[in-house]
């Protein structure tokens, strides 16, 4: 099977960095450049944990470009209560010996799908920001990606940065918006919340065996995600923490992963008592076409295997990462 074509958006906190590694050396895709975007984290800490992530997976040479630093028309929400001041566990992590790229993420979103048409899958794991600048200077932007899958929504309304919605879409629901009054299922999947909640949950079984893999990629997955598993048992009530960013990957590298999936037209509330919230209209002869097929079920077992199998390999890291 030849390796997908791939471009990631990320707001790199602790899982958007264990599905980077998925990307870049689970052996399934090509990674051709990672652009960041301010959500989990600040913008220059996405940009960071990206680096440091792609070293991690022996992916030192893909390029990472800054994007947006905040949503469209709201400030700045971060989750760092989640996932830590950093991101990624508040581990000490060393600094990234590569350093970012000079292009703007938006020009390198326009630039490459037009330079090769149809060449590339887009994968975003934050705020569709960056996405929505660059729709709104090429509206057609979608039909020139093979495809792009979001981690974004929870088609079911249970959120987890509110009563019923996602924070990916509740972080910035104006670009949710734009990007879903471009979009048609033929061309773009969400992979969201009530999937991840569902069928990735990394229970205390999963993360032993994680940690007890012993190699450098699978140490670096355990550890990043200490704050969220805190989160996980204090918050979420799961039995275990979720990986969602990972879920989204795995669909896009496999999607034969789904279980379960639908069309529907979607929109996003932005009125603040349903901020970010889905709006999904299941009826037939809706007065608008569906404009998004949702993921509603994955294959947990063929996940978690993609996930142990790409953590069990050793790669050579750029970094030797040292654990606080
Ligand atoms: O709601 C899930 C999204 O926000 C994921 O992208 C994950 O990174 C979380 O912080
Ligand atoms: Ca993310």
């Amino acid at each position: 099977m030849s390796a997908l074509p791939l471009i990631i958006d990320t707001d790199t906190a602790s899982d958007d960095a264990v599905a980077l590694l998925l990307a870049a050396a689970g052996g399934h895709a090509r990674v051709h450049a990672v652009t960041t975007v301010a959500g989990n984290v600040p913008l220059d800490l996405a940009t960071r944990n990206a680096l440091i992530s792609l070293e991690m997976a022996g992916a030192a040479d893909v390029p990472v470009h800054p994007g947006c630093e905040r949503p469209m028309l709201r400030s700045p929400s971060h989750a760092q209560h989640v996932h830590g001041e950093d991101g990624m566990g508040d581990l000490g992590l060393p600094a990234p010996r590569s350093s970012p790229g000079t292009r703007h993420a938006v020009e390198v979103l326009l630039s490459e799908a037009g330079r090769f048409p149809g060449r590339f899958t887009l994968v975003t794991l934050g705020p569709l920001t960056n996405l929505a600048a660059a729709l709104l200077q090429d509206r057609d932007l979608l039909t020139r990606y093979r495809h792009v899958y979001c981690m974004a929504g929870a088609a079911d309304a249970r959120g987890n940065v509110s009563a019923t919605a996602e924070f990916n879409v509740w972080a910035d629901p104006e670009a949710a918006r734009v990007v879903l009054s471009a979009a048609t299922p033929g061309k773009m999947t969400w992979i969201g919340w009530d999937a991840s909640r569902q069928d990735a949950v990394m229970t205390t079984g999963d993360q032993l065996h994680l940690e007890r893999l012993g190699t450098p990629m699978a140490t670096f997955a355990h550890r990043v995600n200490r704050t969220v598993a805190v989160w996980a048992r204090e918050v979420t009530g799961l039995d275990g923490y979720d990986l969602p960013d990972p879920l989204a990957m795995a669909v896009a590298l496999r999607p034969d992963l789904v279980v379960e999936r639908e069309v529907a037209r979607v929109d996003i509330a932005v009125g603040e008592e349903a901020r970010g919230q889905m709006l999904v209209d299941r009826r037939r002869g809706a007065t608008a076409e569906p404009n998004v097929t949702l993921v509603r079920r994955v294959d947990t077992a063929g996940f978690k295997k993609m996930l142990f199998d790409t953590c069990a390999r050793t790669v050579q890291p750029v970094r030797t990462e040292e654990p606080a």
